[in-house]
């Protein structure tokens, strides 16, 4: 794999190193190799665009936690969360996801990790979390889950990641699982003091196809998983734990295989995947977060490849995909011998 030109160092311009990509469109993308001889690819930009520069049909699995509705505050003008309605922001989800669905091999997997938000529908700024700057704007800004004039009886809760779920449905993804991430050590909330704190999250499982590979042999736990949640890592306050993103990818993709996360955040999808052997792209539009990835792929040791190495690596399957116990292909059927 040819190097690019230019030198890498922890206090990176990312304008220096632009570089472009097959369909001849410039963007922020950066290409790293590691000693194995896997790839990633950071891509800083709008999702829906980065992921319109992808090929077709190539991941394995996709990994993701998008903004939730109207819960932070990420500080930049197109960021998803913030429409005006549910319908606004499981529209904008859609259009994200069918690129994702494109982007995906045809027996490929999507979790899609997905968060709830109450209708206050109280006419005042809602809640109080001084350790979290990106969810101050909670405490100053009516946000239109604060405004009235809501068909449900405020307090509701709304039921977000189900609507975004059924619309996924409409779209054509077959909804496999709906995972409960039980979120062991999660914070009491000082607010809710006539209802349960909330303690879990969803990890939707959808398929590209009815016809599709996954490994069970890598299942941790059925649909109930137990896992703390990683605070504070990497200065990202809404990153999922490793934990996580690794049973997803240990069962929807082979070794060398390849993995999606269209909101990377802090990298967490980026660098367990490649920890755990297999090749991954990521995109966020924040570009306080991409530098900080490139700064830790710096600090591990990788080295900077040119992007249109990270597409022709992605094209090429995995060499154990044939082998795979999770390739559609290899599953036993019952009272059959292979
Ligand atoms: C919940 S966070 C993801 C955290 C990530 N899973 C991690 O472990 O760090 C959602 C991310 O989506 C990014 N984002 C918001 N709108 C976006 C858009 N339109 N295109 C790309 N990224 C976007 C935010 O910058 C934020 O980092």
């Amino acid at each position: 794999m040819g190097t690019t030109s230019s030198p890498h160092s922890l206090d990176l311009d990312l304008s220096t190193l632009r570089s472009k990509t097959s369909t001849g469109a410039t963007s922020s993308c950066y290409g790293y190799s590691n000693a194995q001889g896997h790839i990633a690819g950071l891509m800083l930009g709008d999702s829906i665009k980065m992921l319109s520069e992808l090929p077709s049909d190539v991941f394995n699995v996709a990994v993701t936690s998008p903004p939730y509705y109207w819960v932070r505050d990420y500080g930049y003008a197109g960021q998803i969360g913030h429409e005006d309605t549910v319908d606004g922001y499981v529209n904008a989800l859609m259009s994200v996801f069918d690129e994702v669905k494109r982007t995906l091999h045809p027996e490929g997997v999507f979790f899609l990790n997905i968060g709830d938000t109450y209708y206050s529908g109280n006419g005042q700024p809602h809640g109080r979390d001084p350790k979290c700057a990106s969810r101050n704007f909670l405490r100053t800004k009516v946000r239109p889950v604060d405004m009235s004039g809501w068909d449900i009886p405020k307090k509701s809760l709304i039921g977000v990641p189900w609507k975004v779920a059924f619309a996924m449905q409409q779209r054509g993804w077959t909804l496999r699982s709906s995972v409960i991430w039980n979120r062991v050590n999660a914070f009491v909330e000082p607010t809710a003091r006539d209802r349960p704190y909330r303690q879990y999250e969803f990890v939707f499982m959808f398929s590209k196809s009815r016809f599709y590979s996954f490994d069970r042999s890598k299942l941790v736990e059925e649909d109930v998983w137990n896992i703390p949640i990683e605070r504070s890592r990497r200065n990202h306050n809404a990153s999922f734990p490793a934990e996580l993103v690794r049973r997803c990818i240990e069962v929807g993709s082979p070794p060398s295989g390849h993995v999606l996360d269209p909101f990377v955040g802090s990298g967490t999808t980026i660098l367990t995947a490649l920890q755990n052997h297999r090749n991954a792209v990521g995109i966020d539009m924040s570009d306080e977060y991409i530098k900080q990835v490139t700064q830790l792929m710096s600090a591990e040791g990788f080295e900077l490849v040119q992007w249109h190495n990270v597409e022709s690596h992605l094209r090429k399957p995995s060499k154990s995909w044939q082998n795979w116990k999770g390739n559609r292909l290899n599953f036993r059927k019952p009272g059959t011998k292979r």
